[in-house]
């Protein structure tokens, strides 16, 4: 496995491999739910394909009052589950190559990313979109895995590279979880073991909702539950249509219903897939 420092780096590795490249961006501290994404990109490419795994911690989708600093690196550890895992090559640049001093330009999605956890991290996906941009265009993959438990900047990155032509494919991975139904997450290292304990809660209450009949019954059952169960308040939970975000009054479309928890200083995301109830007849 080759491990590549910079942009100019990345582009000469790229050229000697034409077909089949398959991209999985990451921010490092890498864990089983990277690992299934890193196996799917695999799959994907195939023997003679191209695995690539980025690992870098994006200053620009970091609010100022956020974790930057303290956003857990752990290099070896991640260079040894990339080769695990079968990737041909870890991309792992410095920030100021990747962001040049004096730069100036950023890709902004002015719809998808307006709602949800953009409405509480404002610039967050303009970070994302711009860094996955940049990713996409040093690497030119034909195809990129996102995962599902970020399901908002799956379907934001969807859309850009719709929109700007990056001809290549979004490849979305199911949710990985923990035994108890937590999603995996770098920043569950952060969880006391009490916080840990009451985490469970948050996807419990998530799955228990689905099984009520109508949008808002499903909102205030994850709610009341998240709420009762973590000891802390969601800072949203919402229903929404599963390719627009937008907030779904009937359950006629494929949807997902998003919430996000802060449990302590850990701030958790998960979401469930709903599929369209037709009304009996
Ligand atoms: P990061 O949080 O490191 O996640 C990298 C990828 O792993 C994302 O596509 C994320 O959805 C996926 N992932 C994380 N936990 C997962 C789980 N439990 N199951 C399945 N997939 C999981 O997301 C980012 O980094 C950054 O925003 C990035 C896209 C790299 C841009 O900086």
């Amino acid at each position: 496995m080759r491990k590549l420092g910079t942009p100019a780096e990345m582009a000469a590795f790229r050229a000697t491999a034409p077909s089949n490249v398959v991209l999985v961006p990451t921010m490092g501290a890498l864990h089983a739910g990277h690992a299934a994404l890193i196996d799917a990109a695999r799959a994907r490419a195939g023997t003679g394909g191209t695995v690539v795994v980025s690992i870098f911690v994006n200053p620009t989708q970091f609010g100022p009052t956020e974790d930057l600093t303290k956003y857990p690196r752990t290099m070896e550890s991640d260079l040894e589950m990339c080769d695990a895992h079968g990737a041909d090559a870890v991309f792992a640049p410095s920030a100021d190559t990747m962001y040049p001093p004096g730069d100036s330009t950023f890709v902004d999605e002015t719809g998808l990313s307006r709602g949800l956890c953009g409405a509480q991290r404002p610039g967050h996906f303009r970070g994302v979109c711009t860094v996955v941009a940049k990713l996409f265009n040093i690497i030119r993959p034909h195809a990129a895995v996102f995962g599902e438990k970020d399901y908002q900047q799956l379907a934001i990155i969807r859309r850009m590279a719709r929109d700007l032509f990056f001809g290549l494919e979004i490849i979305g991975h199911p949710t990985v979880r923990e035994a108890d139904g937590l999603a995996m997450s770098s920043r569950n290292r952060y969880l006391t073991t009490d916080e840990r304990r009451r985490a469970a809660a948050f996807p419990a209450a998530l799955s228990a909702a689905t099984r009520e009949s109508d949008p808002a019954q499903i909102v205030g059952k994850a709610t009341d539950m998240i709420t009762a169960g973590t000891g802390a308040e969601p800072q949203y939970v919402e229903l929404v249509d599963a390719e627009t975000l937008a907030p779904l009054a009937a359950l006629d479309h494929p949807a997902v219903l998003a919430a996000a928890v802060k449990i302590g200083e850990t701030r958790l995301i998960d979401n469930v897939r709903l599929a369209p109830r037709h009304a009996k007849v």
